[in-house]
């Protein structure tokens, strides 16, 4: 079967494209990383692009307009079928927005809609959250908004302080990613009424006490 080609808009380091990358090398998984863009000529995820093999091209953030028509360009003549944000750090052109709706995807470092926005993981520490964690939604005009596709939960550990949370965040981002990204391929999403409907899915089931349920006693093991 014809595997779902990916464009991925990056602006930085590239992690979560590399992460991509390597879940499309395995022979089974549906989506190939197709064409990398980024706004920025130094960005390191356009070296992972080229040591892959994957077509990557700089394009001038000129304007937010001049920057959307170019990419937009550039994804079209590449049979871009889906384009996933990672880490892409500017504001996208509504009209490329409207253009690409139900297949552009973002992922985000926190369990949206909290802490939607610059530095999520600073504004979980600062509100004292026990859990934080990564969400894939499906990009809206509003910054960080969209129908969620699938999250991942970590928990707050009471010495973190921003990295130790993003590095735990960014582990739960690079298997969420390529997790979303094959659902996409295998034509499970629907979205109703801004929510995602994902055909075949498991829930987890449980529930995750932070502190942990043994050190509040046996209320909480109980799960009353
Ligand atoms: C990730 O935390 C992503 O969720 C956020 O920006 C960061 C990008 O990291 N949108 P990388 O460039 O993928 O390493």
């Amino acid at each position: 079967m014809a595997r779902l080609r990916v464009g991925v808009l990056i602006s930085g380091r590239g992690s979560n494209l590399q992460a991509l990358i390597d879940a499309a090398a395995a022979p089974d998984y549906p989506a190939e990383i197709a064409l990398v863009l980024s706004n920025r000529p130094e960005a390191a995820g356009l070296d992972r692009a080229a040591r892959a093999g994957i077509p990557h091209q700089a394009i001038a953030h000129t304007s937010r307009e001049a920057f959307a028509a170019a990419a937009d360009a550039a994804l079209r003549a590449a049979g871009i079928e889906l384009i996933a944000l990672a880490g892409y750090m500017r504001i996208l052109a509504g009209g490329f927005v409207g253009a690409w709706r139900d297949r552009l995807v973002n992922i985000h470092p926190s369990l949206l809609p909290a802490f939607p926005g610059l530095h999520p993981q600073r504004q979980a520490l600062a509100a004292g959250v026990r859990f934080s964690g990564c969400t894939v939604h499906f990009v809206r005009d509003a910054v960080d908004t969209g129908p969620i596709i699938a999250q991942a939960v970590v928990p707050v550990l009471a010495e973190d302080d921003e990295t130790a949370l993003s590095d735990r965040i960014l582990a739960a981002e690079h298997r969420l990613y390529p997790l979303a990204v094959r659902l996409f391929a295998e034509g499970r999403l629907t979205i109703s009424a801004d929510r995602v409907m994902i055909a075949g899915a498991g829930a987890p089931g449980g529930t995750l006490f932070n502190p942990a349920a043994a050190a509040v006693g046996p209320l909480a093991s109980r799960g009353g």
